[in-house]
């Protein structure tokens, strides 16, 4: 089992599919994960969880590894009280925690803004522009650049953990580029494909952060460090001050134009009831 331990995740799964899907059971998706070269001692240690769901995980993947041999497990840490779904998170982090839920508002509305979007509306393409700008300035340039250049900077570099974070901003990247190409093309097909993709991307990618990642990071970080991040934090956000909020504001003007119109049967129930206005 200590071999196991050492041995990237990716392997295991290649050689024994069905410990990918006990890994899935225990809300860890290493299946879909680009990267793949963590160790499996260390996904048990960043996915925090419980000792006695570490001990059961582990049990469990002994008896696909090494089915009907008696296997020395691991002790799990007793200190790990908390699961993955109980989490405070230090004040720098909860910043980029309520920075994910801005993002989050906007990729919501993708599919509405995809669904009503024509190629040939110069408001529409105008819009679609505004929408890049979002990302590319609120997600990637303000958020993105305080995780890559601040946060990330706290720790090892060649963390696979990391490398898999960074993989998926470039990924994202990508798919902005590949919007603005298409939306020059006046490609409806290719604008739908990218934008969907990017949203794809940053929904996991949040997702991965807020319940792995941040945690994770919180745990390892000293009190001197989350005071560290906290004041390099500020100095962003007041630089950015102006921009942030123009950007927040735009997202709540795109979910008033996107809200749900009010289908018609509770129109003609409301006319019934109040009287059709003149
Ligand atoms: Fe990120
Ligand atoms: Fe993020």
């Amino acid at each position: 089992m200590e071999k196991s331990l050492r041995t990237p995740i990716k392997e295991i799964i290649a050689g024994h599919p069905a410990v990918g899907d006990i890994l899935e059971e225990y809300g860890i998706g290493c299946v879909p994960c680009s990267v793949g070269t963590c160790l499996l001692a260390d996904i048990v240690e960043i996915h925090n969880l419980s000792p006695k769901d570490e001990g059961e995980l582990m049990a469990r993947i002994a008896a696909v590894v090494f089915p009907g041999q008696a296997v020395a497990l691991p002790q799990p840490r007793k200190d790990r009280a908390a699961g993955p779904r109980m989490i405070a998170y230090s004040p720098p982090m909860k910043a980029l925690v309520e920075e994910h839920g801005n993002i989050k508002r906007f990729l919501a509305l993708v599919p509405a803004i995809l669904e009503r979007f024509d190629p040939a509306s110069e408001a529409d393409r105008r819009q679609m522009l505004d929408g890049v700008d979002f990302i590319r300035s609120y997600a990637d340039r303000f958020h993105h650049a305080k995780e890559e250049d601040i946060l990330f900077a706290c720790f090892d570099p060649g963390l696979d953990i990391l490398k898999a974070m960074h993989e998926d901003h470039d990924r994202g990247r990508a798919h902005v580029r590949g919007v603005v190409e298409a939306l020059e093309r006046r490609d409806r097909e290719g604008i739908a494909a990218h934008l969907a993709g990017y949203a794809g991307v940053l929904s996991e990618h949040i997702k991965k952060e807020d319940e792995i990642l941040y945690p994770w990071m919180d745990r390892n970080l000293s009190v001197r460090q989350v005071g560290e991040l906290f004041e390099r934090f500020l100095a962003v956000d007041e630089r950015f001050a102006e921009e942030r909020k123009k950007y927040e504001s735009f997202v709540g003007r795109l979910e008033e134009a996107y809200a749900e119109p009010i289908p018609d049967r509770i129109c003609s129930t409301l006319e019934e009831h109040f009287g059709k206005e003149s």
